[in-house]
């Protein structure tokens, strides 16, 4: 059997940055500089600005995405956006973030939830993991990540991940150390990882052994290191803070993705 390729996918996560009024023009622009075959584009603004980055890239085949999603769909969850809330404005969701994890203490059981809740709402979603600085020195990586998948999955059927959509459920390994730190993994280390991620997603009952999900890196990613992960065949992409609200940066990066998600093309035939 031929098994599909895993589509190339840079996700653009603009964190606590922009507002109403400028996201738009933004996501217009960068919208434009990344017009590259084969390369699937997400931006994820804050959620006041995402129904000015929907109306933006209206016209083209961006796709829009929420930073997190509650694990309730209703309730007295004072501050709290759910999954079913996100309806025509997003069809994205990153959960897990390490910074929700340390600004919101949220734990893998709890994450578990919201990926259950935002593929029961029929939302993409990008998983995130990635260790510590000290558990990298310490040679705990791998079990950290390990842990991570295990705790946040165990609980999730595992047709409800990743069934007939290749883009419905993917993760993104961030080591902790390397996020809004300009000091990036290396690729053969993120590749090793990404590795380890998918005999763990095997282990855990994905289908097809986990092979069809999608794994980005996380981390610092910018024009001047994305080669070094787009060059290993293992990792399907980026998901880009600090850079994704740089329009040069972006056009560079998604030109770089273009070019994997060509040679992908050009191997599958
Ligand atoms: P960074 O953030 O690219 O600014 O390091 C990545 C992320 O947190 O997703």
């Amino acid at each position: 059997m031929i098994r599909p390729m895993r589509p190339v996918i840079v996700a653009g996560n603009w964190k606590m940055h922009t507002t109403p009024a400028d996201a738009g023009e933004l996501a217009r622009t960068i919208a434009a500089r990344t017009r590259v075959d084969g390369v699937v584009r997400v931006l994820c603004p804050p959620y006041v600005c995402l129904a000015a980055v929907r109306d933006a890239v209206a016209d083209t085949d961006v796709a829009v995405g929420a930073q997190d999603v509650h694990h309730e769909a209703t309730g007295a969850f004072t501050g709290a956006i759910s999954a079913p809330m996100l309806a025509g404005l997003a069809t994205w969701t990153i959960v897990g973030h390490s910074e929700r994890r340390r600004d919101a203490c949220e734990t893998d059981e709890l994450i578990g939830r919201k990926v259950v809740a935002a593929r029961g709402a029929g939302l993409r979603t990008i998983l995130c993991v990635g260790e510590q600085l000290a558990d990298r020195e310490a040679g705990r990586a791998r079990a950290v990540v390990d842990r991570q998948l295990w705790g946040c999955l165990t609980a999730v059927d595992p047709a409800a991940l990743n069934g007939d959509d290749p883009l419905g459920f993917s993760i993104a390994y961030e080591p902790i150390w390397a996020i809004g730190t300009g000091r990036n993994a290396r690729g053969a280390d993120a590749a090793e990882m990404v590795a380890a991620i998918r005999t763990t997603l095997a282990a855990i009952g994905l289908a097809d052994g986990g092979d069809g999900v999608p794994v980005l890196y996380g981390g610092s990613v910018a024009s001047s290191n994305i080669n070094e992960f787009m060059a290993e065949p293992s990792i399907d992409g980026a998901l880009v803070g600090g850079a994704s609200l740089k329009p040069d940066e972006m056009a560079a990066i998604v030109a770089r993705a273009g070019l994997t998600a060509a040679a992908r093309a050009a191997a599958a035939t």
